[in-house]
């Protein structure tokens, strides 16, 4: 994936504009911070960054690919297949053990799933200090459910990672932990990190930092 192009995007909600970007680039392995008060508009940013919000004015292109366009299933296949996502609120799938959380974007792939996943999703949940993996998700803490969801975005070795604020539920030791499993990951893969955060520590690590105001309009480039 070269890089992310956003020109004149605006995205509303009803009269409210939560989102003006007059022009924005993030290339090919860029690990940026993004910033500002709660309501500035970072979880919208990294929703239609990889689609899931829609918006109202504006292009997105995908290394010179027209993305915003693209019909609910084109959008969803091409998120799976480029973007490993850490959500605000997780979205991880009640009933189900941490391991089948981990394991839940590759079936949308194969019937069924290659062993070499299992032993991934195993080790990127070892590393994240979670080791009974068999057990029901409903019964995990937070900071353990960050961690689980840290490891289900990693699992396809995206081209691009999208976390929204992935430190937030974090003791300091397990803090650290995931944000230098993110960025070594990262840095395997070559993949770009996108992080939403007000965690001065990880916004330290990332190279780049976008900060968000109300209202303000946004022109930046990171390559
Ligand atoms: N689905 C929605 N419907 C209506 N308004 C929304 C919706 N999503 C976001 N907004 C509004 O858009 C603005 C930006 O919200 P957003 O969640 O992107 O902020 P944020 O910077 O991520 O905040 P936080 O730090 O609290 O997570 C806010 O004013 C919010 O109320
Ligand atoms: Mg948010």
């Amino acid at each position: 994936m070269k890089n992310i192009i956003l020109k004149d995007v605006k995205v509303r909600f009803k009269e409210h504009l939560a989102l003006d970007i007059l022009a924005l680039e993030i290339g090919n392995s860029v690990k940026l911070a993004v910033t500002g008060e709660s309501g500035s508009g970072k979880s919208t940013l990294l929703n239609i960054l990889c689609l899931l919000e829609e918006i109202n004015h504006g292009k997105i292109f995908w290394n010179n690919k027209r993305v915003d366009t693209l019909t609910q299933m084109q959008k969803d296949k091409f998120r799976y297949d480029n973007v490993g996502l850490v959500m605000q609120d997780f979205y991880l799938y009640p009933g189900l053990s941490a391991l089948q959380n981990v394991l839940l974007p590759l079936k949308f792939r194969y019937f069924k799933i290659p062993k070499q996943f299992f032993d991934r999703a195993v080790y990127l949940l070892k590393r994240l200090n979670i080791t009974q993996h068999s057990k029901n998700i409903d019964i995990f803490s937070r900071g353990e459910k960050q961690r689980i969801a840290i490891a289900r975005a990693l699992i396809n070795s995206p081209k691009v990672i999208i976390a929204d604020e992935p430190t937030a539920s974090l003791d300091a030791q397990n803090s650290a932990e995931a944000v230098k499993l993110l960025l070594s990951l990262a840095d395997e893969t070559k993949s770009a990190l996108i992080c939403a955060t007000h965690d001065k520590i990880l916004i330290k690590q990332l190279t780049y930092r976008l900060e968000l105001k109300k209202g303000g309009k946004i022109e930046a480039c990171f390559t």
